[in-house]
């Protein structure tokens, strides 16, 4: 469904031209001499209860968006509403309410984990400052917790250490949860894990989305882990999004080039995504956000670029109700 055609109550977030650009100050005076546009006027809706993906390289302004969500970052401009409520500058005790409302979940907990604290701790510690819980409930609160993400709560008083890669993730869900949040930003939360276990991650994910009718935002660069939690996906190249669609239209229907080389170079064991594309091999690196190129952004590793992607960048085409590309060319590459 487009952001247009959703019902508003089925709309959780919206994001509306959402800018993050880090400002270079230099010299003696620290005037400022230019900036990193980490993420450079990006839309997005994401409606409840589904997972909605962002994926691209290193660099792109994946993790940027997700701080600016959660207002870890100040966003530079652009806004962000969450259940109809613009929450771009929220202060005081409504940024509280937020950041009780949207939590996030990173790649390496054990950085998110204070090692000196235990377990039990770690997640007492949002149940106690958020008052959620104290006494015999926050001790009923954290057996619960352990027990729906798959640990003893035997283990509540080890500390960080003492456990496995997946199974600190596994802690790192439970803090997520404790503060029963409605949308949880998931920050690259497998990249770190062997694949074996990343199955059992995404698929304890999946299982609390289900029971808690959580949504997702979820971030990763592997498009394979992509492939087996998303609904809809959106690709970002230097902080923009270039292509956006429902996960099969993503997958099975890849119309930017770039979307096109991500997927063509990655084996995806799976019967339903016809990814019989040509190998596109993408030459060089991503630009630096802090001068990005003329015109597309893409046009500097496009093997289909022609004269007029070197000097203006290309508006959304819509491929369907559901699926929207920034490409000029896209009816005939
Ligand atoms: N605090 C900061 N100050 C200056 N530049 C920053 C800051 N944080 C991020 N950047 C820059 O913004 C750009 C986007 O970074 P971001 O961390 O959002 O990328 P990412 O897509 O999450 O990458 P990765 O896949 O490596 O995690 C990068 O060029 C990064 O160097
Ligand atoms: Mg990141």
């Amino acid at each position: 469904m487009l952001a247009s055609t959703l019902e508003t109550s089925d709309v959780l977030l919206q994001v509306n031209g959402l800018k993050k650009y880090y400002f270079i100050r230099e010299g003696i005076f620290g005037g400022v001499t230019g900036s990193i546009n980490a993420v450079d006027d990006i839309s997005f809706t994401v409606k409840k209860g589904e997972t909605f993906s962002i994926v691209g390289e290193s660099g792109c302004g994946k993790s940027t968006t997700g701080k600016c969500l959660v207002r870890i970052e100040d966003p530079t401009s652009g806004s962000i509403v969450l259940n109809n409520k613009n929450i771009t500058s929220s202060h005081g005790k409504e940024l509280l309410d937020l950041r009780r409302n949207i939590q996030m979940i990173f790649q390496d907990p054990y950085s998110s984990l204070n090692p000196k604290h235990t377990i039990r701790e770690s997640i007492s510690e949002p149940l106690v400052n958020f008052r959620i819980a104290k006494g015999a409930e926050l001790e009923k609160k954290l057996t619960n917790l352990m027990e729906i993400v798959g640990l003893s709560p035997k283990y509540l008083d080890r500390y960080p250490h003492e456990f496995s890669g997946g199974q600190r993730q596994r802690i790192g869900i439970a803090r997520a949860l404790a503060v029963n949040p409605e949308l949880i930003i998931c920050d690259e939360p497998v990249s770190a894990l062997d694949v074996s276990i990343q199955s059992q991650i995404l698929n304890l994910l999946k299982d609390l989305q289900q029971e808690f009718q959580l949504t997702y935002i979820f971030i990763s660069h592997d498009l394979s882990v992509v492939h087996h939690i998303s609904d809809r996906v959106a690709v970002m190249y230097l902080g923009r999004i270039v292509e956006m669609g429902s996960k099969t239209e993503l997958f099975n229907n890849p119309k930017h080039p770039y979307t096109k080389a991500l997927l063509s170079s990655i084996p995806i064991a799976n019967p339903d995504i016809d990814n019989k594309q040509d190998r596109i091999i993408l030459n060089g690196d991503v630009p630096s956000p802090r001068n990005p190129p003329n015109g597309c952004y893409f046009h500097t590793r496009c093997p289909y670029k022609k004269e007029q992607c070197e000097n203006s960048y290309p508006d959304f085409t819509s491929i369907s109700e559901t699926h929207k590309t920034a490409c000029f060319y896209v009816n005939e590459i």
